[in-house]
C-alpha cells in the first residue's frame, strides 16, 4: 500500500472535493486518511447550517461523521448524489482500493452515485495500476479463492491483522487477501475475472466509476476527469 503522501497534500485533497458537497445532498462518505479529510470539512459546513445526509462506507466513516455530526442515512433509505472517496492507486480513472478493508461497502457507495469524486496525493497516481489488489472473500472460500488467482498468474496472501492474531476481519465478517498480480494492464479483464470467481464478496479494482480526481499537494490541487 501507498501510505507516503504528507497530510497537507491529503487535507489539500479532501477539502477540495468537499467544496461539491452542496445543500439538500446526500453524500457519500468514504474511508481512510484522505477522506477523512473530506468528512471533517462536511462537518464544518454542517456546522454553518448546510443541509446534508451522510451514507457511510465503514465502520470508522460512521464513526467520524457521528463525532462531526453529520447526519446520516442507510443506503438502503437515500439516493446517493455525490461520493468522496480515497484510493490506494490512481491510474487514470482506475483505482485500487481496499487498503482499509472497506472496499465492499465503498464500492457499493461509490457505484451508486450519481457523481463520485477520488481524493488522493500524488503518491497515489501511477502510469498503470500495480500494488496488490484485495479481495474480501468469505472465510469458507479463501483456499479456493486463492487458487483462483494463483491461475491468473497472482500471488495472494491472507491479510494478517495487527495487535490481534490471525487475520483481519472485514465490517462484513469476512476475510482479504491482497493479490499481487503484477502490472495490470487490462483492469477491466481482471476486474471480470476477480468478480466471477466464487466466493469473492468483492475486489478492490474500481474500473470507470470515476467521475473526477483531485490530487492534493502542499500548495494546491489539481482536478482533472478521468
Ligand atoms: C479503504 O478500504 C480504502 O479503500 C481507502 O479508501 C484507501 O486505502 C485510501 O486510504 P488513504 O486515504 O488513507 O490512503
Amino acid at each position: 500500500m501507498k501510505q507516503g503522501g504528507s497530510d497537507a497534500a491529503k487535507r489539500a485533497a479532501g477539502e477540495s472535493a468537499a467544496e461539491a458537497v452542496e445543500d439538500g445532498l446526500v453524500v457519500g462518505l468514504g474511508t481512510g486518511s484522505t477522506a477523512a479529510h473530506a468528512i471533517r470539512a462536511i462537518g464544518r459546513q454542517v456546522d454553518a447550517g448546510l443541509d446534508v445526509t451522510g451514507v457511510a462506507t465503514s465502520f470508522q466513516s460512521r464513526a467520524l461523521a457521528r463525532e462531526c455530526e453529520i447526519p446520516l442515512a442507510d443506503l438502503d433509505e437515500v439516493s446517493v448524489d455525490l461520493a468522496i472517496d480515497g484510493a490506494d492507486e490512481v491510474a487514470g480513472g482506475d483505482l485500487i482500493k481496499g487498503g482499509g478493508a472497506a472496499h465492499a461497502r465503498e464500492k457499493v457507495v461509490d457505484a451508486a452515485a450519481d457523481r463520485f469524486l477520488v481524493v488522493a496525493d500524488p503518491t497515489k497516481e501511477a502510469e498503470t495500476l500495480s500494488v496488490p489488489v484485495p479481495v474480501e472473500v468469505l472465510p469458507a472460500a479463501r483456499t479456493t479463492v486463492a487458487a483462483a488467482v494463483e491461475e491468473l498468474g497472482g500471488e495472494p496472501r491472507l491479510r494478517a491483522a495487527e495487535r490481534k492474531d490471525g487475520p483481519v476481519v472485514t465490517d462484513n465478517g469476512n476475510l482479504v487477501l491482497d493479490c499481487d498480480l503484477g502490472a495490470i494492464d487490462e483492469p477491466a479483464t481482471v476486474a471480470r475475472h476477480l468478480a466471477d470467481t466464487p466466493g469473492v464478496v468483492e475486489h478492490g479494482l474500481f474500473v470507470g466509476l470515476a467521475d473526477e480526481i483531485h490530487v492534493g499537494r502542499e500548495d494546491g490541487v489539481s482536478v482533472r476527469e478521468p
